[in-house]
């Protein structure tokens, strides 16, 4: 099979690095892809938006199936562009169509599922900017810390939680007003969920499912879970919380429910759906559906897959994800990001990067590296994920320390306590 991954980060690099492994691959191309992608796969300079060269190149190069790493070509939907146009209908995008994409796309359109579907869920209301005044009584109503959140996309910067009603409902006008852009035209109001959170990953053909090695992801710049938001900053798998008695009730109030809820609402999704979870008194509750993997939790979920990738995809593509197994690797794996300093603030691009061929024992995903003059530079904010198998949680997170340690560049910081919360 040839096979086109769209994406350039480190759960691109992940998921290429799996499919990798399958003997059905013949040629495998990542678009626009990074430095690491580029040593297994072969780069392809296109945009994952640019679906006219998409094709264009998909029909040139004879692609099997297109497996989509972001969230942004499925909102935007890549999926009903393939299937409308009779050249390449026949060709297998991996992920929802636009419309299951909403559930990332709209988190109105995520809520509204859920209450449809009596998925366990915080308490909410969406309002618009005319709505103002009824949005400032709803706020009154609840108890701080208050949660708003931008409707629509607004790279993974649009939820605010607040502990002030003042600020919140000011805050609240500012995000109405377009402080997100169009994604805060719409704002929804929710409940605060205390507890821990843990990723759930599900495949699904649209009609059965896989539930994939669980993880948790360590998403503040600062150790002890302090500072600002960033894509993530490591991720540990599996959760010591998530039992099986825990993932029995996730898979029969959330899984389930999920996958028959877009059955009985006509929703064509042939994908991965990512649910992030909240243990609210040892009760798991949603607080996001994502479309597509997560990252960095990809680059601990696909260490823990033994199964070959493609056959589950091709599963997914044919309808026929029942039949094929999925077997997970009982080791533990870690993944350590580090990043640029100054991130998420601005920082600086074009770092080299030395060390790399150093590594022993653990297994490097790239998320924002370029080549330059045949050397490795960073080019993000997130430069690599140093992943790690143990047979406990910390003896995975020693060699990924270990081996963080031997990659230097200008400027690299990486959080030191990643999976402190957890047994
Ligand atoms: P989201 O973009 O929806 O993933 O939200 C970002 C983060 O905000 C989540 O990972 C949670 O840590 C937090 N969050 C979102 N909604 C709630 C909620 N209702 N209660 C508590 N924390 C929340
Ligand atoms: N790690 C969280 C995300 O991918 O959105």
């Amino acid at each position: 099979m040839n096979i086109l991954v769209l994406g350039s980060g480190g759960r691109e690099n992940a998921l290429t690095w799996k499919i990798k492994q399958s003997p059905k691959v013949d040629n495998l191309y990542v678009a626009p892809g990074n430095a690491g992608t580029a040593a297994i796969a072969r780069n392809v300079d296109m945009s994952v938006n640019d679906f006219e060269a998409i094709k264009q190149f998909v029909l040139a190069n004879n692609i099997d199936m297109v497996v989509v790493g972001p969230e942004e070509p499925l909102v935007r939907g890549i999926y009903d562009f393939f299937k409308g146009d009779a050249a390449i209908a026949a060709i297998p995008v991996i992920g929802p169509s636009q419309e299951g994409a909403k559930l990332e796309g709209s988190k109105d359109f995520a809520k509204q599922f859920m209450m449809r579907h009596d998925i366990p869920t915080a308490r909410y209301q969406s309002f618009t900017q005319e709505q103002l005044e009824d949005a400032y009584r709803f706020l009154g109503e609840l108890k701080a810390p208050y949660v708003l959140k931008a409707d629509g996309l607004a790279a993974g910067k649009g939820v605010l939680i607040i502990n002030d009603l003042d600020e919140a409902k000011c805050e609240l006008k500012n995000m109405l007003g377009g402080m997100f852009g169009d994604a805060s035209r719409t704002v929804v109001i929710e409940e605060f969920l205390s507890g821990i959170e843990c990723s759930v990953f599900v495949l699904t053909d649209g009609d059965s499912y896989k539930i994939l090695p669980v993880a948790k992801d360590y998403k503040r710049i600062g150790e002890g879970d302090t500072g600002l938001n960033t894509g993530g900053m490591g991720a540990v798998s599996p959760v010591s919380f998530a039992d099986a008695a825990f993932m029995k009730k996730v898979e029969e109030r959330i899984v389930i429910p999920t996958v028959e809820g877009l059955k009985k609402d006509n929703i064509e999704y042939k994908g991965f759906i990512f649910i992030g979870l909240i243990r609210v008194d040892g009760e798991p509750m949603v607080i996001e559906y994502n479309v597509r993997m997560g990252d960095p939790e990809t680059e601990v979920v696909m260490l823990r897959i033994q199964s070959d990738l493609v056959d589950l995809l091709d599963g997914v593509a044919k309808g026929t994800l029942d039949i094929q197994s999925l077997e997970e690797d009982s080791r533990y794996a870690t993944t350590v990001m580090l990043v640029s300093g100054g991130y998420p603030g601005d920082y600086a691009k074009g770092m080299e990067i030395s060390g790399l061929d150093d590594v022993t024992d653990s297994i490097l995903f790239h998320a924002g590296t370029a080549t330059k003059d045949g050397k490795v530079v960073t080019s993000g904010g997130r430069v690599i994920a140093v992943s790690s198998y143990g047979k406990t949680k910390d003896e995975a997170l020693a060699l990924s320390y270990r081996n963080a340690e031997k990659i230097t560049y200008t400027g690299r910081y990486y959080r030191k306590d990643i999976g402190f919360d957890l047994q």
